[in-house]
């Protein structure tokens, strides 16, 4: 019998390597996702184009999408928060882009210095000229249960932007346990609210692993009906404004766990071995992050 299906959405190529404090080669870059091009992703976010003074690990990510193989098939996917990005993201030949907005205040200035009704009134010119090109917008909601700056984060908080970018127009909503904090209680809470605004299935979860509680919330936002994930392979990465955020839950850790609860995810788990194996020679060794 087939399982259900279950999506992983690989993030590790910018998500992951955002935070690396070691410069890392665009070649490499290319040779990671063009590895990762032939895992069976539908989706891969592999670049962002955002200030290179806020985040200089993501200064060539234009060179990255002009730079891999296309792989049928799979949507390259890239961050713009503002029209320079997605113009940029576009001439690049990105196939979809993320906008990228926090539930918390504290984190929405840290890391896009704006509050939050700022950044929603910032995005919507980006969604009226992404709508024009016919390009899918992705939104992101950080700090979903735990904000670095703010502490705990009310699940109504999550909500009311979360509806806001879905309001807009964004064809799923990708929920951030930013610093991975989140216990499965707080998680199911936050789910339960935002469900009530978005339907479940466009939502996806997004969860950093510092606390080692991300295949738990996975779990638990399965449970309630969330069949979209965001992973890294090796665990890649964190945010470079969240201060203790680890990286993300390693795609061949969700992989593991899903097909042990009898989930497809269409992905070839000798690729991510292999893929994992290239993150992790890339973070270098003797790092902590
Ligand atoms: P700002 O300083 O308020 O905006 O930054 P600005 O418009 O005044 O621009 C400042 C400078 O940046 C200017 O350059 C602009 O030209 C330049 P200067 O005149 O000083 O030389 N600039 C750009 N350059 C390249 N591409 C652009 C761009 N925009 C402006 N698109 C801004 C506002 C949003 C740009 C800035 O705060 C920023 O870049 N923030 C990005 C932070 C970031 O990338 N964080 C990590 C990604 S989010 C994340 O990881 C969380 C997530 O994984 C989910 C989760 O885990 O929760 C998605
Ligand atoms: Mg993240």
């Amino acid at each position: 019998m087939m399982g259900a299906r279950v999506e992983i959405f690989e993030v590790g190529p910018r998500d992951g390597l955002q935070n690396e404090a070691r410069h890392i080669p665009t070649r490499d870059k290319i040779a990671l996702v063009d590895c990762l091009s032939d895992a069976g992703f539908a989706r891969i976010e592999v670049a962002s184009f955002v200030s290179p003074k806020w985040v200089p690990q993501m200064a060539d990510s234009g060179e990255v999408l002009r730079g891999i193989r296309r792989a049928p098939g799979v949507r390259y996917a890239a961050l713009a928060p503002n029209m320079r990005g997605l113009h940029d993201a576009l001439e690049a030949g990105a196939d979809e882009v993320a906008i990228f907005g926090s539930a918390s205040e504290g984190f929405s200035r840290a890391n896009i210095n704006a509050t939050i009704d700022e950044s929603l009134a910032r995005f919507a010119p980006v969604m009226a000229a992404a709508g024009a090109e016919g390009l899918r917008v992705r939104g992101y909601v950080s700090c979903v249960v735990e904000c670095p700056y703010d502490g705990p984060v009310a699940p109504s908080e999550v909500a009311r932007v979360a509806e806001a970018l879905w309001a807009m127009g964004c064809y799923e909503i990708s929920l951030g346990d930013t610093i991975g904090r989140g216990s499965p209680e707080a998680v199911a809470a936050m789910l339960a609210a935002v469900a009530e605004v978005v339907p479940v299935e466009r939502l996806a979860g997004h969860f950093h692993d510092t606390s080692g509680r991300a295949l738990e919330n996975i779990e638990v936002a399965l449970a309630q009906g969330v069949r979209v994930f965001d992973a890294a392979v090796g665990g890649l990465g964190g945010c470079p404004y969240a201060p203790g955020a680890a990286g993300n839950v390693a795609t061949e850790a969700v992989h593991a766990r899903l097909a042990a609860l009898g989930y497809e995810t269409g992905l070839d788990a000798g690729v991510l071995a292999r893929a994992a194996d290239m993150a992790r020679a890339m973070r270098g060794a003797g790092q902590d992050s």
